[in-house]
């Protein structure tokens, strides 16, 4: 890590948008499985759910607060817990079960969204911009006199007015918001919008130098990322995520993805993050399995293909040097049963390798020669060639050694 680096907030919201997406439900046993995981992942702050939304949701955040809150398995090197934060509209009786669902965390949050694009203003909430920036303020100030750490998003803050969320923002701030987070709810922007909107609101806000930005993106265009990271460079210190993406729609920002694009460029962006990168395939495997979303096959760093190669030219560069066609070892994600996989684009070398594995490292080169041909001859016709399969011709050319 380069010395001169911000830390990056890492703010987890899979038990809470990724939860959003169709189809999910997650029982509170397994949103405390999952929150126990995150503690350990390095997660920052985790947003564990939206009280006011049901009685379930409710008992969900208070068992996560009073039970995860507290942990230090695995966070000696960020030296506290992690913050609990739960999700507000800016109404009172929404702030008032959020601060009392997360009382018992040690390090706690209310999170209070406001929409402030004209669409919403006209014709979701009704109202124009004066009464939404007081109903913002007493949101905020409300939920500060419960609780220290308020965090305000705009909700729309990609389609909203520049010079209007300025205003708004700094209101919030006044009234005591210490984290900004801006949400492209809809997942409209590109990046390099996305990242002049941070840049405009950081440089234009009044009282921004004693704030936090945050990034909040959605992937209906694939952008969430690329968007993600453009906010980074320019000034936010928080990045909103999910594991495996998951969220409304398209989903939201996979954290594995800003989290490794981190990892893998540590001079180009001006900042660290603390999260123990060998826990995300665990992780990933745990929500894809208790959430019921399915992880697809070429998904970026924890896909089941993310670390496999077929052809026989890149096998081939790997069994030379890994780095020729790898630029993160699959251990750094944890990742360790990695094989080659063999299909009809695999070369010799590959295929040598794996009849070694299986035992059979002594053959003449004759023998090597027909195996290698029977194959070859096998793929054409098989989609998917295992180990038994490579026995099976093995077994035909020379006895089991
Ligand atoms: O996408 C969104 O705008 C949200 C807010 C509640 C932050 O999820
Ligand atoms: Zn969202």
């Amino acid at each position: 890590m380069p010395a001169q680096t911000e830390k990056l907030i890492i703010f987890d919201t899979s038990l809470r948008d990724g939860e959003q997406s169709p189809g999910v439900t997650l029982n509170t046993d397994e949103k405390i499985q999952i929150a126990k995981q995150m503690s350990r992942l390095g997660v920052d702050v985790l947003e564990a759910g939206f009280p006011v939304a049901s009685k379930g949701d409710f008992e969900a955040v208070q068992r996560i607060a009073r039970e995860v809150g507290p942990l230090m398995v695995d966070r000696e090197k960020i030296g506290e817990p992690m913050t609990i934060c739960g999700l507000a509209r800016a109404v009172p009786t929404d702030i008032k079960e959020c601060a009392e669902a997360i009382a018992d965390a040690p390090r706690k949050r209310i999170h209070i969204f406001l929409a402030t694009s004209d669409l919403h203003l006209k014709y979701k909430l009704k109202i124009d911009r004066d009464e939404c920036v007081k109903r913002a303020v007493a949101a905020v100030t409300l939920g500060k006199s419960l609780v220290d750490d308020i965090e305000f998003s705009p909700e729309d803050a990609g389609r909203s007015d520049r010079d209007f969320l300025c205003h708004v923002l700094g209101k919030v701030i006044e009234a005591g918001a210490s984290t900004l987070n801006i949400p492209d709810t809809v997942g409209y922007n590109t990046p390099e919008e996305y990242g002049a909107l941070i840049k405009y609101l950081v440089e234009h806000t009044p009282g921004a130098d004693k704030v936090r930005f945050s990034t909040h993106c959605h992937n209906d265009l694939g952008l969430a990322t690329a968007n993600t990271l453009a906010g980074i460079q320019n000034g936010a210190r928080q990045v909103e995520v999910t594991i495996n993406g998951i969220g409304e729609r398209a989903g939201n920002t996979a954290m594995e993805e800003v989290v490794m694009a981190i990892h893998t460029h540590p001079n180009y962006f001006p900042v660290h993050h603390t999260i123990n990168t060998q826990l995300i395939y665990q992780t990933s495997r745990m929500v894809s399995e208790l959430s019921g979303m399915m992880v697809q096959p070429n998904k970026a760093i924890v896909g089941r293909n993310a670390f496999l190669h077929e052809s026989g030219i890149h096998q081939d560069g790997v069994l030379k040097n890994r780095q020729t066609y790898e630029i993160i070892t699959p251990e750094t994600v944890g990742v360790t049963d990695i094989a080659l996989v063999l299909g009809k684009h695999s070369g010799r070398n590959a295929f040598r390798e794996r009849c070694k594995e299986l035992g059979y490292g002594h053959l003449a080169e004759t023998e090597f020669q027909k195996a290698f041909e029977d194959f070859k001859a096998l793929c054409d016709q098989t989609k998917n060639v295992n180990d038994a399969h490579i026995l099976s011709i093995l077994s035909t050319i020379i006895p089991c050694p």
